[in-house]
């Protein structure tokens, strides 16, 4: 972590409706319960344009609703200036990874760029982590927001260790 200075941290999924943004605002809710929404500046983005300005599903934001969380955000595409703003970016799954690394310029950029779920405490194989499902077809709202809540924990704890970011 640079000194006196926040820490960036982006959500990047493909339509910036579901998953990205249930994570910026699940990630949210845990820093500033702990009390240290001074140290972090959060985003989230898609890889994709289809959505952009539209705020989340409903169905995401009544699952993350159930945790006392609210999901405000209005979808913006992912963009390669956003490398030179934040200091990780967590990507959603391997098509928004490859989408991602398409933009990285230098060896800097790509090493920003993490999979979400390396963070997950019931990903069987953290050197091979899954990636978080589609809601609508695979994961199911309630499956995705539970992801959110128990891989946030985790990721929080490892951007706080002294030799993160
Ligand atoms: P997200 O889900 O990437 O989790 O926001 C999607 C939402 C919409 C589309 C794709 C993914 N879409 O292609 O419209």
């Amino acid at each position: 972590m640079k000194k006196n200075q926040k820490i960036a941290v982006l959500f990047v999924c493909l339509g910036n409706i579901c998953r990205s943004p249930a994570a910026e605002g699940t990630f949210q809710h845990r820093v500033d319960k702990k009390g240290f929404s001074h140290l972090f500046q959060i985003d989230s983005a898609g890889t994709g344009a289809y959505h952009v300005g539209e705020s989340p599903h409903l169905e995401i934001r009544k699952a993350a609703q159930k945790f006392g969380i609210q999901l405000v955000h209005n979808a913006r595409q992912f963009v390669s200036t956003d490398f030179r703003k934040f200091d990780c970016i967590l990507a959603m799954d391997r098509s928004n990874q490859r989408d991602i690394l398409r933009l990285a310029q230098t060896d800097a950029d790509r090493a920003k760029v993490l999979l979400f779920r390396r963070f997950d405490p019931e990903s069987p194989d953290g050197q091979n982590p899954p990636d978080v499902p589609d809601p609508y077809y695979e994961g199911g709202f309630d499956g995705v927001q539970e992801i959110m809540m128990r891989t946030t924990e985790v990721l929080l704890d490892w951007l706080l260790e002294p030799q993160a970011g």
